[in-house]
């Protein structure tokens, strides 16, 4: 029998892919604001009481970095809050939770990629309240994935790439900083690769083995970029050249921007955990942009 999917989140970058990649392995039922509302905690679990899904993918998150710093609150009830509830829910009910957080847990000091057991410390707001929430998550102790990913992008919605792609119109000159360096995530890849871990198991079957697989992973683009890196080869994929006017990528330090926020400087996630569970892994991250920009 199929499972019984709840999609909490569909409209943002990830769970609009969510969205199309889980509805071939079970029956989805999809929620976002306001059906939804992190902020409200009493109607959020009458909602999941009554649908009594067997795996909930929770796309949901407070997303804005530099607006975390001042609307810490309701960072707090979107990124802690809420998913701790789900994770009460989850077990309450026999669910699996699977939860997405970030590469701004990590203070991005190391100076190589990040590994799942390597030590947190978050430097700015956003960073601090995702990691509440898996901690949340984890205190729990029902059954629960958790994937790190990093730098997630999608061409219809409001991200860096099509941050890029918008300046390049505008702008002869642009500036972009090479210090702080990620691994570019397509958010359809993300979406399609944690939908797969569905696939070829019954009901109950799934339900245990993915309770068998709990834990915290990274799972982000193969390969390292800067922002700079990264909105080079934006603008080199980019299908309509055409329309730009763009003559110069500069490199820049993040201290000539004013930002609210402080992000970590070499945040990158090192992803083999993922892969040597569960056998596969995101592609290159330039040949995912590439089929990104032309898709
Ligand atoms: N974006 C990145 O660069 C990045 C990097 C590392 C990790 N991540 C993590 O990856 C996951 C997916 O991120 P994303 O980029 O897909 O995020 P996103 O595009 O910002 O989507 C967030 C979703 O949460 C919804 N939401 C916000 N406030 C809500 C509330 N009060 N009640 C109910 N729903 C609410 C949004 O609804 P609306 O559409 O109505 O706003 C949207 O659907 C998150 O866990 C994020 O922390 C993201």
């Amino acid at each position: 029998m199929n499972p019984r999917i709840l999609l909490l989140g569909n409209t943002g970058q990830l769970g609009w892919e969510l969205d199309r990649a889980l509805r071939t392995h079970g029956e989805v039922i999809a929620l976002d604001y306001p059906q939804v509302n992190y902020l409200e905690l009493k109607a959020l679990q009458d909602c999941v009481l009554e649908i009594k899904p067997d795996i909930i993918y929770n796309a949901v998150a407070y997303t804005a970095v530099d607006r975390a710093e001042t609307e810490i609150e309701t960072a707090k009830f979107i990124n802690v809050e809420g998913p701790g509830l789900l994770a009460k829910l989850a077990k309450q009910m026999g669910s699996v939770l699977i939860h997405y957080s970030t590469d701004y847990v990590f203070d991005g000091k190391k100076g190589r990629p990040y590994r799942e057991e390597d030590t947190v410390n978050p430097i700015n707001m956003y960073g601090k309240t995702k990691l509440e929430g898996e901690k949340a998550v984890q205190q729990v102790g029902g059954d629960y994935l958790i994937f790190r990913t990093s730098c997630v992008y999608s061409l219809r919605r409001d991200s860096f790439v099509t941050k890029v792609l918008h300046w390049s119109r505008k702008h002869e000159s642009i500036k972009i900083v090479d210090d702080q360096v990620g691994n570019p995530t397509w958010a359809r890849m993300l979406a399609e690769i944690t939908a797969q871990m569905l696939v070829k198991h019954e009901k109950e079957e799934l339900k245990s083995w993915l309770g068998e697989k709990r834990g915290v992973y990274h799972l982000a683009g193969d390969g390292l970029a800067s922002r700079y890196d990264w909105a080079k080869s934006v603008i080199e994929f980019d299908p309509h050249k055409d329309e730009q006017v763009v003559k110069e990528v500069l490199p820049a330090k993040s201290e000539e921007f004013n930002t609210a926020a402080e992000r970590p400087k070499l945040s990158a996630l090192d992803c083999s955990r993922f892969k040597q569970t569960f056998g596969v892994a995101l592609p290159d991250w330039k040949e995912a942009l590439k089929l990104a920009m032309e898709s």
